[in-house]
């Protein structure tokens, strides 16, 4: 082959879409008109055409610092020509144990341990294993059962799905795993549309896990897992009250109650995490996405005391749980994370959602009035729009306001007829005006 050649053959293999297979997207439509995105700074992504795109959703929730952030960026360039690589195993670094004992500072006693993982998926499964050891561990071998909740998102894995409750996440891949039952889900709409923050009516919703625990019996049961705001399901606010009930019925019957905080975590809701905000203290938290604001993927499991110490047992030498990744703690995550809590930290961003939120609430539910309005629903940095399927196609017309907002210079997402938004924590209140301005003539243009 002449270099000349090479070189096109070359050019065809980086421009051919088809190779890659791409996570949650419909493949097709994409490679027939590909959306690219070459360049992001502060609140902007730059496409592949040059134009300007506002972050409406934080990447996928997990942008929390916006884009290109100097601390960052430095911290992550000094430390791969520092130190690439560490084993994970029976071998550790400094930033490790470092960012660690930050994390669990910012948590509530007696969430003070860290397990770290790569995403939010790696967290979950990790979080689902930690409690079948732990109820071993003290004697509980029985309780090998997870209680999941309808349209809960847990991530990919095997685990994550099983006690995840997205229908179109579970159909493709069989039984899952055994012994997993779900919680009813607390969208009520002919009681709540509309809501302003949290929902007052559903705490009841709570004592379905009562129900479960008497057809299953308690001595069956691990752990609770919820997310305290549900998000890729389409933002369902728990109702008030809900989530501290669960708190109590786990307690009454040696359930652990795990939180799934992964897009909640880092100032989504104006407070440092959900623990905090609705301030109901689970025996785990599992975190990703903003621990790093997405630049490097990483994820930890916080857990209390009282599990880390049930596997403190044993012959020093032995290793206590038997669990881990080879990027566990990966240096260069361990220095995003840190470089990113200290921009957290300088720009007051795990609570500037707290100042922002009544401004964000009132542009939000100004689209009340929009066609094919429902519901709109709020807390924190967090918004959603519900709109009615068209018949017989349902999806299609989120999607269109997502084709025709990508097109208009903003990016929302859509998970079935709803719309999810979840900016930067850095969002100005001009930037707020200029989403929901954009939105109101995407909805007003599309079918
Ligand atoms: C609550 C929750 N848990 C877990 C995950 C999975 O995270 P990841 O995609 O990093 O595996 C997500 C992702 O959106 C999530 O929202």
């Amino acid at each position: 082959m002449s270099s000349s050649a090479s070189a096109a053959s070359s050019q065809a293999a980086t421009n051919n879409l088809e190779a890659f297979w791409m996570p949650y997207t419909a493949n097709r439509q994409f490679k027939q008109n590909p959306r690219m995105f070459v360049g992001a700074k502060d609140m902007h992504y730059t496409t592949a055409d040059g134009r300007q795109v506002l972050d409406g959703t934080a990447g996928l929730w997990c942008c929390n610092a916006g884009h290109g952030r100097p601390k960052i960026v430095e911290a992550v360039q000094n430390q791969v020509a520092e130190m690439d690589y560490a084993p994970a195993f029976q071998m550790g670094h400094p930033k490790a144990f470092e960012l660690a004992a930050r994390l669990t500072a910012m948590m509530p006693s007696p969430l003070d341990h860290v397990f770290f993982t790569n995403s939010g998926s790696e967290s979950v499964d990790t979080a689902l294993k930690i409690a079948l050891g732990y109820q071993r561990s003290i004697g509980q071998g029985t309780r090998t059962r997870f209680i999941g909740r309808e349209r809960g998102y847990h991530g990919t894995g095997f685990g994550g799905i099983s006690v995840g409750g997205i229908v179109a996440n579970r159909k493709q891949f069989g039984n899952m795993l055994n012994g997993v039952d779900h919680l009813p889900h607390t969208h009520d709409l002919s009681r709540n549309a509309f809501s302003r923050g949290e929902p007052k009516n559903g705490a009841e919703y709570a004592e379905e896990l009562i129900r479960l625990v008497q057809l299953h019996d308690a001595s069956t049961i691990a752990a609770v897992i919820v997310e305290p705001v549900a998000g890729s399901t389409g933002v369902l606010i728990p109702p008030v009250g809900y989530l501290k009930r669960l708190r109590e019925i786990c307690d009454q019957n040696g359930i652990l109650l795990i939180f799934d905080e992964v897009i909640t975590g880092f100032g989504r809701l104006g407070t440092p995490f959900a623990v905090d905000y609705f301030d109901v203290i689970p025996d785990m938290v599992t975190t990703a996405k903003g621990i790093t604001s997405g630049v490097i993927p990483m994820g930890a499991v916080f857990c209390a005391k009282k599990i880390y110490d049930a596997f403190m047992d044993g012959p020093d030498h032995l290793i206590e749980l038997f669990h881990g990744y080879t990027y566990s703690g990966h240096p260069i995550a361990c220095a995003a994370a840190l470089a990113t809590l200290d921009t957290y930290e300088e720009e007051g961003l795990l609570t500037r959602a707290a100042s922002l939120a009544q401004y964000w609430e009132d542009g939000l539910h100004s689209l009340k009035d929009c066609p094919n309005v429902i519901d709109i629903r709020n807390l924190g940095l967090i918004g959603a729009i519900e709109l009615t399927p068209i018949d017989g196609a349902p999806t299609k017309r989120a999607f269109s306001a997502f084709l025709k907002a990508y097109d208009d210079g903003i990016l929302i997402r859509t998970t079935g007829d709803i719309i999810a938004l979840s900016p930067p924590l850095i969002i100005s209140e001009a930037q707020i005006d200029e989403l929901f301005g954009k939105l109101r003539t995407v909805l007003n243009a599309i079918d």
